[in-house]
């Protein structure tokens, strides 16, 4: 049955306000974003409405106990202006694991995908089409229980907003194994995209910058012997160009969708890819011996962001130029050029609108 959505359009435009040529990461929002909400066990009035501030109740839940969870995803344009998301089902179907993770309700994959489609429709004039850059699309959940009992809520929203971005990180970074903070242990919810796991990492970054690096790289909360993922990317490590390594998906780290990409499209050129434990010795010995030749995390918003160097009880380890990297360069070209519709795939990862 189709999804009816009540659309409200804006009657200014900002677009008119936005530097299409000097974009900042995530401080410019399109002029619409998607609201539906969850009353009485379903989901009700979906509707897409001029982008801004909502109104809250100071008890509400999600701001006292957590339940809070989202999504990033990216819109492109293809050469005749056409709108591309990238693996939008594989988002929806991880929200819906994080839901369960919280005890939040799952959202129906079509209603998910009706909000996505129709607000990207209509805001498509939104996506920049400069090199490296795209509209974000963040699609989030929370509780909106008026109560402060601890229980989990019996309301929620499901809101998705969009901003056009350039890169992430628009150069290599320098990361530092971490050693005293822990983001996700065994049975905890690390493999959530909830927003609380990236609150606890806000202190150990900022500690991070304060020493000079750009992101920490999580170890296991037992022994910090294993490195999980950095602050906002999974991670892959590339032992003289051929052994591809990145950590199993062990409960404790996030499902990345880039990092699936990553491991289809390594596979499929013939590259050895492991997903295993990897400890923070073998890197540091990889490193000594010349034999890490290049080391990159994966994520929506990042795409690929090459690691320059990696700090590791007060020494950094200086890795290859970013120029020389084989394995990174071929993955953000061949990504980019699939999410732009430039490089055709078999894999149905690319949907047009
Ligand atoms: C993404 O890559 O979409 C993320 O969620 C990372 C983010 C915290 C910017």
């Amino acid at each position: 049955m189709a999804i009816s959505i009540k659309i409200s359009k804006t009657t200014q435009s900002r677009i008119h306000l936005c530097d299409f040529e000097n974009i900042e990461f995530g401080k410019i929002f399109s002029d619409h974003m998607f609201r539906v909400d969850y009353t009485d066990g379903k989901w009700q009035n979906p509707e897409i409405i001029p982008y801004g501030p909502i109104s809250i109740a100071p008890s509400l839940s999600a701001i006292h106990y957590g339940q809070s969870i989202f999504e990033g995803m990216k819109a492109f344009k293809n050469d005749a202006g056409g709108a591309l998301l990238f693996r939008p089902r594989d988002n929806a179907r991880r929200l819906n694991v994080s839901a369960r993770r919280m005890g939040m309700p799952e959202i129906p994959e079509e209603l998910y995908m009706a909000g996505l489609t129709q607000l990207v429709q209509l805001d498509k004039d939104w996506i920049p089409t400069k090199e490296g850059s795209a509209l974000y699309l963040r699609p989030f959940m929370f509780a909106t229980d008026d109560f402060v009992g601890v229980r989990p809520s019996v309301n929620y929203s499901f809101m998705i907003f969009c901003c056009p971005v350039n890169s992430y990180y628009p150069k290599p970074i320098k990361v530092k194994i971490e050693e005293k903070y822990v983001r996700a242990s065994s049975g905890m919810a690390g493999f959530a995209k909830a927003a609380g796991n990236y609150g606890i990492s806000m202190l150990p970054s900022y500690e991070a910058k304060k020493e000079g690096y750009d992101q920490i790289i999580w170890t296991d909360g037992n022994s910090h012997e294993y490195v999980e993922e950095s602050g906002t990317t999974n991670l892959f490590f590339v032992v003289n160009d051929q052994l591809v390594l990145t950590p199993k998906l062990d409960g404790n780290i996030l499902a990345g969708i880039t990092r699936d990409t990553c491991i289809q499209l390594l596979k499929e050129k013939g590259y050895q890819v492991e997903e295993r434990k990897i400890g923070v010795q073998e890197i540091i010995d990889w490193c000594k011996a010349g034999e890490l030749t290049d080391c990159f995390g994966t994520g929506t918003a990042a795409i690929i962001a090459k690691i320059a160097a990696i700090g590791y009880q007060g020494n950094d380890y200086e890795l290859p130029e970013a120029e020389q990297r084989v394995v990174s360069n071929y993955l953000y070209n061949t990504i980019y050029g699939i999410q732009t519709g430039k490089i055709k795939e078999s894999h149905d990862w690319s949907m047009p609108l």
